[in-house]
């Protein structure tokens, strides 16, 4: 049976069991694949404002939410004798219509309507008048006050807008007008543009779906008012019932974790137990009841506290000042073969640029070895000397070889059958990063902190060091 004709025989209170049984998807038809792809864009961009991602931001390959979203939906949805209509409903659900950015948050301000409009012709003159005026905030007896001109386009072309000098709204004209002006505002802006300026759709929660629900049911034929409720009867106009998803591999959790946030009831299984630990966090702590979330944060705190303050008593990764590691560098050391020594292998010594902090190569010649001193505060000059590392155009370069074309790293490495000239890449150099009371500063291999600017640190501890590798 076709869409249409299941539709069309709908009950008053939703769809009868089974009537979209054989209909095809929206998804076999279309499918908006510049829209997601922006918006899964936009998702990964997030990084750790990603849903998923406070709970193991190693595990890579989870699948951006929305997508799962549009896949989900898109295979629920039927495919009608209206694809227009049917996208269209598709984009209201998915929060991607035009009208889904302004409460996106993407609500263009009046000057930039007058900026976008006006040029294509789309807005006149004496229209912007009639919707718009200039306000400016005036000293009047000691006192701020507010006072409105009338929009003019000499004064607005010349309005340099700030929190005492804007471009408002007309108060007579009301909201649906103002909405209808937004929106051809927004007709001028790519859709990347405006996905870039906007919240994410799952940043919105449930206002995202307002005032969508009477055009929804009445393409569909549906009776809900939330995503829940379309997607079981759905479900039952597809199945029999609220719709079931099984990710057998379910990774991350994405699937499954929005799978239950649209309404399906849901089923996960990896072989891997990370993936479960994973997607079992997503469900019971990421989409936890708020109490529940706050419990669980409490009891992470405590977590915490505990483990640092052991960490502290037992002086892990700290010096005898209290300095405390806070991140490692760490490059490997490859033994030259022209000149025996052993080399620690760097593109680029520079470790902070907007601190001028640097790694300078000290030759001891006892050991055929490099030490590796960290330097804050250092010249322009020596930063410039400290961008060319060891590493160039595969290359391996040292102050020690006086052949400045240094040696090929694929000969050291030994590929494409050149016998590796040595035993080759052998050890790592560590260069510590540690916090001393709030301030960040720079170490050698671990421990001893200063802030002075120029000063070589850590000397002891990086000989220390040194003599155990
Ligand atoms: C590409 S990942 C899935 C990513 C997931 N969709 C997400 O969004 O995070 C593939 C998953 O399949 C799991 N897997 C591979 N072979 C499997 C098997 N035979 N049985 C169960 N899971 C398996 C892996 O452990 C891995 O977690």
């Amino acid at each position: 049976m076709s869409a249409d004709v299941a539709i069309a025989s709908r009950t008053t209170s939703g769809l009868d069991p089974l009537l979209l049984k054989n209909a095809p998807s929206f998804v076999e038809v279309q499918f908006p694949v510049g829209r997601l792809s922006a918006e899964a864009y936009k998702e990964r961009k997030a990084n750790l404002g990603q849903t998923l991602t406070a709970l193991g931001s190693y595990w890579k390959g989870r699948k951006p939410l929305i997508l799962c979203r549009a896949v989900m939906l898109g295979c629920l949805l039927p495919a009608t004798n209206n694809p227009a209509k049917d996208l269209s409903i598709f984009l209201k659900l998915m929060g991607m219509d035009d009208a889904a950015f302004l409460r996106r948050g993407l609500v263009p301000k009046p000057s930039e309507i007058v900026g976008r409009l006006m040029p294509v012709g789309d807005i006149a003159s004496d229209e912007a008048a009639r919707l718009f005026v200039i306000k400016r905030r005036v000293t009047e007896e000691k006192k701020a006050v507010w006072v409105e001109e009338p929009f003019d386009l000499d004064a607005f072309q010349n309005l340099v807008e700030d929190r005492s000098n804007y471009l408002d709204w007309d108060d007579g004209i009301g909201d649906a007008e103002r909405d209808k002006w937004r929106l051809r505002a927004l007709d001028t802006y790519t859709y990347d543009e405006k996905v870039k300026r906007a919240k994410r759709p799952e940043e919105c929660e449930d206002a995202l779906f307002d005032g969508i629900w009477p055009q929804i049911n009445a393409h569909l034929g549906t009776s809900a008012a939330s995503l829940s409720e379309l997607v079981g009867q759905l479900g039952v106009a597809r199945f029999g019932h609220r719709p079931r998803l099984a990710d057998t591999f379910c990774g991350g959790g994405s699937i499954p974790f929005e799978g239950a946030r649209v309404g399906c009831d849901v089923y996960a299984s990896d072989l891997n137990p990370i993936a479960c630990m994973l997607t079992w966090g997503a469900f019971n702590m990421i989409g936890a009841v708020p109490e529940r979330r706050a419990e669980i944060d409490e009891a992470q705190q405590e977590i915490v506290a505990a483990v640092d303050a052991e960490i502290i008593r037992l002086g892990i990764e700290h010096d005898e000042e209290g300095n405390r590691a806070k991140a490692y560098l760490y490059c490997i050391e490859a033994r030259c073969p022209k000149t025996g020594w052993m080399v620690p292998m760097a593109p680029s010594w520079v470790i902070s640029k907007s601190r001028n902090v640097v790694a300078k190569l000290v030759p001891d010649h006892a050991v055929k070895r490099y030490e590796i001193e960290i330097h804050a505060g250092v010249s322009a000059d020596e930063m410039k000397e400290a961008e060319k590392g060891t590493v160039r155009d595969g290359r391996l370069v040292h102050p020690m070889n006086p052949e400045r074309s240094g040696v090929e790293i694929k000969t050291i490495r030994g590929d494409f059958g050149i016998p590796a000239a040595t035993p080759a890449i052998v050890s790592g150099s560590g260069i510590g990063w540690t916090s001393c009371h709030g301030r960040t500063i720079y170490s050698k291999s671990g421990f001893i902190a200063s802030s002075g600017s120029r000063r070589r640190v850590s000397a002891r501890v990086a000989r220390k060091l040194s003599s155990q590798r």
